[in-house]
């Protein structure tokens, strides 16, 4: 099979920048240029391994604050697997956390505004998607979305996420953390 570039530099770096019309070759056409050996190896690799100039994504993250009831337990438990299972989280009289909840978009920096998403704006997003649902409440009795759930942290935040993923578009949601203590945190990225 012939050179694209026939008759001209074949097989040189010249040659494969003319075919190309000074952009950057895509892979295929690398792939095509290299079956037809009109590019020497160390070309084609140091072509293949050039950046390709991308818009910057960067994370933004907002810290949402919120006190709610739960119990944990699992009703399929007896009292004592409950107990043994759960301990202090069973208490039948529900016990109350101090959340912490941070929430962490990715996307591309808008040109106009200079931001991801407005910082201001996730936080109305989660507010009313989440905080307002859940913010002196019990998990157990009070929310929809955790009805039939059993309400540790790992089940909660990634109700959180379901909820929110849709929300935050054309961002992207990466990341989630949810801190339940001082001492205890989980952080869920929607795997
Ligand atoms: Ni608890």
């Amino acid at each position: 099979m012939s050179c694209p570039s026939a008759g001209k530099a074949v097989g040189s770096g010249e040659g494969l920048i003319h075919s190309t019309g000074l952009q950057k070759p895509s892979s295929f056409q690398l792939d095509q240029l290299r079956r037809r050996r009109c590019v020497p190896a160390e070309l084609f690799f140091l072509l293949r391994s050039q950046p390709v100039a991308k818009m910057p994504r960067v994370t933004v993250t907002r810290r949402l604050r919120f006190n709610a009831a739960h119990r944990v337990f699992n009703p399929a438990f007896s009292d004592a697997q409950n107990e043994a299972t759960f301990g202090k989280c069973n208490n039948p009289n529900w016990h109350g956390h101090n959340y912490v909840l941070e929430v962490s978009v990715e996307g591309d920096i808008d040109e106009a505004t200079g931001y991801v998403l407005d910082l201001a704006r996730l936080r109305d997003i989660a507010e009313a998607r989440i905080i307002d649902k859940v913010d002196h409440k019990n998990f157990n009795l009070d929310v929809a979305f955790m009805k039939g759930i059993i309400p540790t942290a790992e089940n909660i935040v990634v109700q959180f996420w379901r909820i929110l993923e849709p929300a935050v578009a054309p961002a992207r949601l990466t990341k989630l953390v949810l801190r339940e203590t001082e001492n205890n945190y989980v952080e869920y990225t929607g795997n």
